[in-house]
């Protein structure tokens, strides 16, 4: 069986001079592979006598271990020598800056609703919330618009199919309708973070969306609104007149602001006004608090007697004022953003450019960061 040492020495040879994984695969093939040099000796063990199989079978076995030994000895020897290379070769320069990481920010209407809410606040005022889908009672009937009135057309109403009961509800087009739920208590069935319906005294704001089927440069079909309500013994229209002049200036961080209260009407609010701030459009920007124009942004009045009435508080006990404005269009007469818009249009460019930072140091006028 010379053939079984001269194999054994070739072997041995070529697998210690393969210089790489692939010529040591080659050779293992050439071996130990379906039709490899030592699979084939192990095969012709069938067509040998027992005594000569009893000798040879050992040896072929013990080479096919030891060439199988040798094989992944080499191996090893192989991938440490290619790991040290890589690690000669390769060297991570620890000075690159590391990639950008993108961070979220905080959204401009929610920012300002925060500081809305923190202005507010401070005044007395708590926190009431209602559904967007609302029935045609809260946001219109309790409301005092008559059935057909045109003011319901007005809103431009984006209405749900109707129901099972033949009941049309309809995307809420003001937050006036929690005015109702509050002082009627239907908030109760609400879940818990829903303001619940409270006995006068009533001092509550609401913020929330509020939908229009309206788009252009100062219109979306979706904005945001928030309503402030107050209902106590002896309100008048002073009250009302203080409060808004106090978070105008608040608000927009300047004594500077004028106001003034035009007539207007709404079915919910007598006598009703509109309120304007002066402004500056000279520019290509609005500006607050200088110049000498005028910008109308709220609608407000006297809580009308009948919607009272259609709450069970009585009007010759009960008064109260309420008001309603734009929270995007106020954010944006803010921070100066052009188009309406952008707020809505979910463009990550803008929304970091004047996004806000979740971390930023507190207000000192507001204590809201
Ligand atoms: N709900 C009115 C609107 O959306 C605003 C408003 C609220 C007016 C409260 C008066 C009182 O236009």
């Amino acid at each position: 069986m010379t053939d079984l040492s001269k194999l054994d020495s070739d072997l041995s040879a070529a697998i210690a001079a393969a210089g790489d994984a692939a010529s040591l695969e080659a050779i293992r093939v050439s071996a130990l592979g379906k039709s490899g040099s030592i699979s084939d000796l192990l095969k012709s063990l069938g067509g040998m006598s027992p005594d000569e199989r009893r000798e040879v079978g050992p040896r072929i076995n013990g080479l096919r271990d030891r060439v199988q030994g040798l094989i992944s000895a080499r191996k090893a020897e192989l991938d440490a020598a290619e790991l040290e290379a890589r690690l000669t070769a390769e060297r991570v320069d620890l000075s690159l800056p590391p990639p950008p990481r993108r961070r979220g920010s905080v959204h401009p209407t929610m920012q300002v609703m925060d500081e809305m809410i923190a202005v507010f606040a401070e005044m007395g005022f708590a926190l009431a919330e209602g559904p967007d889908i609302e029935t045609d009672f809260n946001n219109f009937t309790a409301l005092n618009f008559p059935p057909k009135h045109p003011a319901r057309e007005m809103h431009d109403t984006f209405w749900l199919p109707e129901d099972e009961r033949g009941e049309r509800k309809l995307l809420r087009t003001h937050t006036s309708p929690v005015q109702v739920r509050v002082m009627n208590r239907i908030n109760e069935k609400l879940p818990s973070w829903i303001a619940q319906g409270q006995e006068p005294p009533i001092r509550i704001v609401v913020p929330g969306r509020t939908y229009r089927s309206d788009s252009d440069a100062t219109h979306t079909p979706m904005f945001h609104q928030m309503e402030g309500l107050v209902i106590d013994k002896g309100i008048h229209m002073g009250h009302l007149k203080w409060t808004l002049d106090t978070f105008i200036a608040r608000f927009f961080e300047t004594p500077e602001v004028t106001t003034r209260f035009r007539p207007h009407h709404f079915p919910f609010t007598e006598p009703s006004a509109e309120m304007d701030v002066g402004c500056d459009r000279s520019g290509n920007e609005v500006k607050i608090g200088q110049g000498s124009d005028w910008l109308e942004i709220l609608g407000c009045g006297m809580v009308h007697p009948n919607i009272l009435r259609t709450c069970g508080l009585d009007p010759d006990v009960w008064q109260g004022f309420a008001f309603g404005f734009g929270v995007d269009r106020l954010g944006i007469l803010k921070y100066g953003m052009p188009d309406l818009r952008d707020m809505f249009a979910s463009d990550s460019r803008w929304l970091s450019h004047y996004g806000f930072s979740a971390f930023q140091a507190p207000n000192p006028a507001t204590g809201l960061s």
